[in-house]
């Protein structure tokens, strides 16, 4: 199985399991790391999902939305080229070992 690697507020890096066809999101939730609260349940309306991708994984993932785009205006902290909302992010084989970083604060 995948796995993702998520480092949190205060600097921990958890290694979860992410099932193929599972958002990002909903894998960090299930297994409790802190700073991601995906809020909406991934519907795309509350921007608490927002995660840094680790630059050597960002062109490895599909482009965002022009939904996302809009939502990623309504983080709690500031955007980078590097954001997106990880609800977003729909788990492959390919993503084996993606890293991300949650940011400081979700609201
Ligand atoms: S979980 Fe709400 S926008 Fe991602």
């Amino acid at each position: 199985m995948p796995i993702v690697k998520i480092t949190t507020p205060e600097g921990d890096m958890r290694a979860i399991d992410a099932p193929v066809g599972t958002p990002v999101m909903k894998a960090a939730v299930s297994a409790m790391v802190p700073g991601i609260i995906g809020e909406c349940g991934g519907d795309l309306s509350c921007a608490t999902c927002h995660v840094y991708v680790d630059p050597a994984w960002i062109d490895k993932l599909p482009a965002r939305t022009a939904d996302e785009e809009d939502m990623l205006e309504a983080t709690s902290e500031e955007p980078t080229d590097c954001s997106r909302l990880s609800c977003q992010i729909i788990m492959t084989k390919d993503l084996d070992g993606l890293a991300v970083t949650a940011p400081a604060t979700q609201r």
